[in-house]
């Protein structure tokens, strides 16, 4: 099954974000305007994790091996920012080109859920060739003292939603995740030779994380920090 949102439902992304948000949990939204990803000029096989390509504030560092996705990650920047009402957001940009190797993102979760600061939330914009992640949709009923800072979300969501039908995205097509939306990668994956993924991301928040691929263009940062080994590894189930 084949579904998504009008843009008439689409969230206030100026709005810090709060459990309320969670209560519905959102379709991704198609969105035909953005242009399609062009590979003429793409390596065959390219592996990038959230490189930072442009800082909040600051201006466009697109290194030459993103040279061709360019036009579409400013495109989807006019975008975001038409949708959102925000003009200053960090971008992030992943490719995930060839074989697929890794394995995370298989267990079901929101992207960009974290409640460790107050920020609004974040925007993920994303393009795969074939075979999109699955999500479901549906209300929470998240319990008052249901804390995310302790308990584990995504395992709640899991089980409150767990009768839900399982929902495939479309392919082909670039589609806006909100933190509201609870997915994970289609376990088929896996088994697939080759595939493309592209996501281009719009936090508000610096990503400090140890992983991301580091663009050449930019000052090689300081990472401290491993955010899934030092927080998500430590939440507990609700109720255990
Ligand atoms: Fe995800």
């Amino acid at each position: 099954m084949k579904e998504g949102f009008g843009m008439n439902n689409i969230r206030n992304f100026q709005k810090i974000k709060s459990m309320d948000d969670f209560d519905n949990i959102d379709a991704p939204v198609y969105l035909e305007k953005i242009m399609q990803p062009n590979f003429d000029k793409a390596p065959k096989e390219q592996m990038i994790l959230r490189m930072l390509v442009r800082p909040k504030y600051g201006n466009w560092k697109i290194p030459e091996e993103l040279m061709w996705l360019e036009d579409i990650i400013i495109d989807c920047a006019n975008v975001d920012s038409n949708i959102t009402g925000i003009a200053d957001s960090w971008c992030y940009v992943t490719v995930r080109r060839g074989p697929v190797t890794s394995v995370t993102d298989d267990e079901w979760h929101f992207d960009g859920a974290s409640f460790r600061t107050d920020i609004i939330p974040e925007r993920n914009y994303i393009w795969i060739d074939k075979v999109g992640p699955q999500y479901k949709t549906g209300q929470i009923d998240w319990p008052k003292d249901f804390d995310p800072n302790k308990h584990n979300l995504f395992s709640f969501a899991g089980n409150a939603l767990k009768d839900n039908p399982i929902l495939d995205m479309k392919e082909k097509s670039w589609s806006l995740l909100s933190p509201f939306v609870f997915h994970r990668r289609n376990p088929i994956t896996n088994e697939m030779k080759d595939r493309t993924f592209i996501r281009i991301s719009f936090p508000d928040i610096e990503g400090r994380d140890i992983n991301n691929t580091h663009n050449p263009l930019l000052p090689t940062p300081f990472f401290g920090r491993n955010p899934v080994a030092s927080f998500r590894n430590n939440l507990k189930d609700y109720g255990k």
